[in-house]
This record gives C-alpha cells, structure tokens and sequence, in this order.
C-alpha cells in the first residue's frame, strides 16, 4: 500500500547559517505552512464562534479549508452513520454519498482510525474516484473522544500534494471544530 501514515517519522530538516566560519545553529523556522495552519486556527475560531448549527459550522470549515489550502479540489467531511460514511458538507465537485467502512481511503481512515496521506490516489488500492482531476488525497478522522465521527477529506490534483505538517495541521483544525462542537453539548 503507498498510503503514508501521517504518524510515520520523517528526518526534520536543520537550518544551520551558511556564513563562512559561522559556527552558531540557528532554530528551525517556523515554515510557511505552519504559519498558514496557524492562521487558519484563528480563522476557524473566528468563523465557529457564537454559532450553534453543526451543519452551518461544518460546511465553513470546509470553505475556509477550500479557499485557503493551495491546490485543493475538494475538502469536506464524511460523518459516520450506522457502520457507513455519509458525505457531509464540501466544497469542489459532487462526491459520492455513501462510503463502507474498510473502503476507498476514507474507509480505511475511518476504520484504522488513522490519518492517512496518499500520495498518489491512483496507487492507493480500492481508492474511491468522485473527481477525475484528484490525484493526491489525505484523510483525517474525526473523534468525539475515543468514539469515531466522521472524516475530514481532502483531494488535491498535484501528486505528493500532502506531508506531515498537513497532517498535523488538519488534525489540529479537526480538534477545534469538534471541541467546539463538544462545547454546545453535542
Ligand atoms: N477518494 C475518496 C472518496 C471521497 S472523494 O475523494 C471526495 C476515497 O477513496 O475514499
């Protein structure tokens, strides 16, 4: 499977000063993708605060993701109902509505209750086509403490369009949202 479980380790790249005679490491900086999930925190806190309704809430998120991740065709929820994945509010092309547990990516992110990136859809066995420009997909899950709610999807049409710091920042947003949804009481 090419599926790249979010959680695998990856060697972080060290910023050293490239001066001649320089001795001093400087820190890693905070890349422009970390600074991007991070602004998008405060937006999603932004766009959350005050309102109730799950679905108004939900189908922001997703326009926020949509509008401000580069590269992203689709970005929307799948939420779990019965044993299946019934889709949610989205942004991009119609997508298919019902996903089985253990199937396409969403299914098997729902089922090992994983983050799951791939890099290449058209790798990734059993992956679920709703748009033919899709060729990169990650897919987080969403937890209301240990029990499963539904997915966070996302699909972008370059290949390897998704790595770690995606992961951990989808996985940070999905957090906020469903705190916040857990603060109303759901
Ligand atoms: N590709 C997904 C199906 C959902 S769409 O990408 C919106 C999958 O394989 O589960």
């Amino acid at each position: 499977m090419t599926a790249v479980i979010a959680k695998e380790k990856r060697a972080a790249k060290r910023t050293t000063s490239k001066k001649k005679g320089a001795t001093k490491k400087t820190r890693p900086k905070q890349t422009e993708k970390s600074k991007l999930y991070a602004s998008l925190v405060v937006q999603l806190l932004s766009l959350l605060k005050g309102e109730h309704d799950f679905i108004a809430n939900a189908a922001n998120f997703s326009a926020l993701l949509f509008n401000s991740l580069p590269n992203v065709n689709w970005a929307g929820f799948y939420f779990l109902h019965g044993d299946e994945l019934v889709l949610g509010p989205f942004q991009g092309n119609p997508a298919c509505v019902r996903i089985p547990m253990g199937k396409g990516v969403c299914g098997v992110a729902a089922q090992q209750l994983e983050t799951i990136i791939v890099p290449n859809v058209h790798e990734f066995p059993g992956h679920i086509a709703c748009d033919v420009a899709s060729n990169a997909e990650i897919v987080v899950p969403l937890f209301d403490g240990e029990r499963l709610l539904g997915v966070l999807d996302l699909d972008s049409p370059l290949i390897g369009r998704f790595d770690d710091q995606d992961a951990e920042g989808l996985n940070e947003l999905a957090t906020v949202f469903v705190a916040h949804e857990q603060g109303l009481g759901r």
